[in-house]
């Protein structure tokens, strides 16, 4: 086997560029996995600091095991989330992995492990189950549109979608939100109580943060539970507490980048019995709006940055 592999890397102030560095070893409870695609995220945006592999999720084969994992994990194809995912090779703990259906391909697998791992999270964190009625704003991002249909698969009605952006709205509708509401366009609030018969959702999964924790208050049920995963319009909000006690709100914040790997690994594992069957036939469906070669990260990350993009982007490995 090779003992160097072409990565991607980032860190002082640089967008991803391309290097070259040793083939990692899998330690103990760790895999080795050869990736063959790769999916962007937000965070990947964020260069500073000192160099180092860039990447968070990836998919691919499982090529070697460490001490303490069943060596019989070897050829399973595999998506997961993990520091310095941006390489051919990639070691990652055993737990922070799922397994990926047949009827998937590497590239729609690559795009999935953050979301599920957060919006599932975030979605249990809220509480939400069977006739449930959801919020969930910037669903138009990559983990948004998971969070729909996941909210959709744990029977949550109505699911409501908010997009800054008109023309995203078809796609909000076509993934199973049963109301989506262009934000700017339309008062948020009136369109939330209209679509509840007046009494606010249950749930809220906020992706923007900034303006949208206030605005989202008044559209919360009494004992609604407002959960803050993303931070796209700033990490700052404003909150009025006598509006939040006055819905007998609950505001929680969710960050998995600060969840200890055990529990990642449980929420991971948890995946197993009704979402990834889901996965499987295609209930729940991966939303990738490009592909590219590996050698075109520029790209990946230029398409990334502006906006447009009508889910994932994904590198696919040579
Ligand atoms: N809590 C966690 O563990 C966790 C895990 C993963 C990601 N995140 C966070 O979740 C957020 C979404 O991540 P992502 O990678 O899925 O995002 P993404 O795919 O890059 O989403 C971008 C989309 O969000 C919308 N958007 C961007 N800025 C906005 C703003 N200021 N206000 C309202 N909408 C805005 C835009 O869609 P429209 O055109 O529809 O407005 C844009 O196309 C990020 O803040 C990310 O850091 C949190």
């Amino acid at each position: 086997m090779r003992t160097t592999m072409n990565v991607l890397l980032t860190g002082n102030n640089l967008a991803l560029r391309a290097g070259e560095r040793p083939v990692p070893v899998p330690g103990s409870d760790q895999l080795l996995v050869r990736t063959r695609a790769l999916a962007l995220n937000n965070a990947d945006l964020a260069h500073g600091g000192d160099e180092r592999i860039a990447g968070y999720e990836f998919s691919g084969e499982v090529i070697g095991v460490g001490s303490g994992v069943d060596a019989g994990l070897v050829g399973a194809r595999v998506a997961g989330t993990t520091p310095a995912a941006f390489a051919q090779y990639v070691v990652v703990h055993h737990r922070h992995v799922i397994t990926i259906p047949e009827s998937v391909s590497f590239e729609d697998a690559a795009s999935l492990p953050t979301a599920l791992l957060t919006e599932s999270g975030a979605l249990s964190v809220a509480g939400v189950g069977a006739g449930d009625s959801v919020l969930i704003t910037a669903a138009a991002s990559g983990i948004g549109l998971i969070g729909v249909q996941l909210a959709r698969l744990m029977g949550a009605a109505p699911v409501i979608a908010t997009t800054r952006s008109a023309h995203k709205r078809a796609l909000l509708e076509r993934i199973g939100a049963d109301t989506a509401i262009t934000t700017g366009e339309q008062d948020l609030v009136a369109a939330v109580l209209e679509a509840t018969a007046g009494q606010g959702v249950s749930a809220v999964l906020d992706h923007v943060a900034g303006e949208m924790i206030a605005a989202v208050v008044p559209a919360t049920r009494l004992g609604g539970k407002i959960i803050s995963v993303g931070r796209l319009g700033g990490s700052e909000a404003t909150v009025d507490l006598y509006a939040l006690a006055a819905r007998q709100a609950t505001l929680q914040s969710v960050s998995y980048g600060f969840t200890p790997p055990e529990t990642i690994g449980d929420l991971l594992a948890a995946l197993e019995s009704r979402v990834l069957p889901a996965l499987a036939d295609g209930r729940i469906k991966a939303v990738v709006d490009t592909v590219l070669p590996f050698a075109d990260a520029a790209s990946a990350v230029e398409r990334l940055g502006s906006g447009q993009a009508l889910g994932k982007i994904v590198l696919r490995m040579p």
